[in-house]
């Protein structure tokens, strides 16, 4: 297979060669545009660190959301800024909560959308951790009950997928038995399966406004340095009933997606996260980088890793892009 008998820049000639070539085909389908849902009417607020990306009330999610579908995206997963906060995070449980009301919304408009919702406390909690406290300490069996009460509550405002990111053990298992229980059999679970204690989270914690008051999130988020470890975090999410798993974030850990393709047979998603969209929109900014080209880049790599679903802020760029050829 060598030279002069073979040469691999003949087929890379033309754009129609190089496209009948191709063995990654990025498309639309696959993305997922994540939305944060706050109080009140008419509000956008743009995020700080991640430009474009806004913190929206219900009204505004719902134009949101139908503009994503004329772009062709398939679905949405939404993120919820609370009136109030308190350490169990009981806010996140309210049939009136803000992202209970954003699903509905979106489910009165008619929309095709899929609705996608992420099961956490941070976002709920004056403490900022995922879960309960005791004793100083991030409570994993006492957090259980209310992300399952939380998972619930969502599927009954009209939620298609649940998305548990907190990293406590045994969630899934706990979400998939409450949802039954409760006659949602057809919701499915998509777990942040492989979740890496990231300093890749920063913007999103100004966008969420979870940042942990006091310690970090080592206790339950991954090493960074560890990927045996997020195969038997996969097999046990699996075991307990998750439909689909995420890896995330994505660029530092194309090497897990991988693996975690190779291994599982479910659909695997990756978090293409806010530092990612962040140090891309900022070099693009200062004209260091070329937004298009890069985003559609990293996209193209994440799904050759092996990611079939992607979460991404830059999901309405993107589809608008590949619209265009
Ligand atoms: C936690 C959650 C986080 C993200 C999604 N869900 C933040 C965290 O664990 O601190 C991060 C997403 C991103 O950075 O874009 N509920």
């Amino acid at each position: 297979m060598s030279f002069p008998r073979h040469r691999a820049r003949r087929l890379r000639r033309s754009e129609g060669l190089r496209g009948l070539v191709r063995e990654t085909r990025l498309s639309a389908a696959g993305l997922v545009y994540p939305l944060f849902v706050c109080p009140g009417t008419k509000v956008k607020k743009e995020v700080g660190s991640m430009p474009g990306v806004y913190q929206q009330s219900v009204d505004q999610i719902v134009e949101e959301c139908r503009e994503m579908e004329g772009l062709g995206l398939p679905a949405v997963i939404l993120f919820g800024l609370p009136e109030t906060k308190d350490p169990r995070g009981r806010s996140s449980l309210e049939d009136a909560g803000v992202v209970q009301r954003a699903i509905e919304a979106i489910r009165k408009a008619k929309l095709k959308l899929l609705v996608i919702t992420d099961v956490c406390l941070c976002e709920y909690t004056d403490h900022g951790h995922c879960g309960v406290i005791e004793d100083g300490e991030v409570c994993n069996d006492a957090t259980l009950p209310i992300l399952a009460e939380q998972a619930v509550s969502h599927a009954r405002a009209g939620a298609d997928i649940v998305a548990p990111s907190d990293m406590m053990d045994g969630r899934v298992g706990a979400i998939r038995q409450s949802l039954d229980g409760n006659g949602f059999l057809d919701v499915a679970i998509l777990s942040y399966a492989a979740k890496y204690c990231s300093g890749f989270y920063g913007p999103f914690r100004e966008a969420a406004d979870s940042t942990p008051q006091f310690g970090d999130r080592r206790s339950y988020q991954m090493d960074p340095a560890n990927a045996r470890e997020a195969e038997k975090e996969v097999a046990q999410d699996i075991e307990e009933g998750a439909d689909m798993v995420m890896v995330k974030p994505a660029l530092p850990y194309l090497d897990i997606i991988h693996r975690v393709r190779e291994k599982f047979d479910v659909p695997v998603a990756a978090y293409n996260v806010s530092g990612e969209y962040a140090m891309v929109k900022a070099a693009a900014a200062r004209g260091w980088l070329d937004e298009k080209r890069v985003v559609l880049e990293v996209l193209t790599g994440i799904q050759r890793a092996g990611a079939s679903i992607i979460m991404t802020y830059h999901a309405k760029d993107a589809a608008r892009w590949l619209k265009q050829g």
